[in-house]
């Protein structure tokens, strides 16, 4: 059922696929892919969760943050430059595909491609989204998707490691396995993990994937159905969270955006008085406790979408009983 899964991912993708266990043990395997060890510098976006660079820092990489575009949220590129430009020692870029939504590939690629500096992109949130025509994750050396219980499709933990390289792909099925060498007794070259995905989550996998299309749809209504319950409440003044391009977006999360913390935060207490959930936008890594050490470019736009910005309720089962209700809230 893994390999079944795995060719679904590589259609799905348009890419080379070998499901794992995680997407953090799908970036862990990349960073051992791309050599990433002690002094090493890892570039990533700030405006993520914390374990698009926890796997460098595990190897005893410094992770380098970038503010976010205004215009989308995703990594700006000028900072990327900059970044780029100041920083020794970078052994990869992690762009970060947010909410549902790709980054800017073509220009990503470009400037790794100037500095030779390998690309990653972190499509954990992604999955079943478009950039100009391709495929979430296709783009740079290599990609990851998470299966986790939150995501688009889930196997309620899981992630794969994806990459137009069939090397990269199956070196990472490899590692994955113990890095147990082809022959009939048990002998290592390498030591690896244990990161395969289990056959069972295999199956849930390609079963779910047979749902995304009808996932995919319910997403873009459920983030319809705030933009038009917000547009009928001008006074919240609540604005989608920036995107390039809404038609192209998983919209995994619908993410809006209000005029202060206060007006975010009063909603967010409604919500919660009536047991409904609801989460701030990710906290810029570079603000994070563990992280006060580690350079970063720019920053105050994501602070901003921090400190304004609500993940509202947004998984593929609501219902419409459970629309009314949170509409109810506003
Ligand atoms: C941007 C991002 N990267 C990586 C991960 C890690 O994936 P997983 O939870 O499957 O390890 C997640 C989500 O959990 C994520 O949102």
């Amino acid at each position: 059922m893994v390999d079944a899964f795995d060719k679904r991912l590589a259609d799905l993708s348009g890419q080379h696929a070998a499901a794992v266990a995680s997407g953090t043990a799908a970036l862990d395997l990349l960073m051992q892919e791309f050599n990433v060890g002690p002094g090493d510098r890892v570039i990533a976006s700030s405006l993520t969760f914390v374990a698009t660079v926890g796997p460098a820092l595990h190897r005893g990489a410094t992770p380098v943050f970038v503010d976010s575009d205004p215009a989308t949220g995703l990594i700006s590129i000028p900072l990327l430059r900059k970044a780029l430009r100041n920083t020794r020692r970078v052994k990869c870029v992690i762009a970060v595909d947010l909410y549902g939504q790709c980054c800017d590939y073509d220009a990503i690629e470009a400037l790794c491609a100037e500095y030779d500096v390998p690309l990653i992109v972190d499509a954990a949130e992604s999955v079943g989204a478009v950039y100009k025509g391709r495929p979430a994750g296709l783009a740079g050396a290599a990609a990851l998707y998470s299966f986790n219980g939150n995501k688009i499709i889930t196997t309620s933990g899981g992630g794969a490691v994806l990459s137009r390289d069939p090397g990269i792909v199956e070196r990472a099925r490899w590692r994955a396995q113990q890095s147990r060498e082809p022959v009939p007794w048990y002998e290592h070259r390498e030591v690896g993990f244990n990161y395969r995905m289990s056959n069972l989550l295999g199956a849930i996998g390609c079963a779910q994937l047979d749902r995304l299309p009808k996932i995919l749809r319910r997403k873009r209504r459920i983030f319809e159905f705030y933009k038009n319950a917000f547009a009928a409440r001008p006074k919240l003044g609540a604005k989608p969270f920036p995107c390039a391009s809404p038609k192209d977006s998983s919209h995994w999360l619908s993410v809006f955006t209000f005029p202060t913390a206060t007006m975010r935060d009063a909603l967010a207490a409604r919500l919660s008085a009536a047991n409904i959930e609801s989460r701030p936008v990710w906290k810029p890594l570079h603000l994070q406790p563990v992280f006060r050490k580690c350079r970063v470019y720019g920053g105050d736009v994501a602070e901003d979408l921090f400190n304004r910005g609500l993940c509202l309720p947004s998984g593929a089962g609501l219902t419409p009983k459970n629309l009314v209700r949170i509409e109810a809230c506003l």
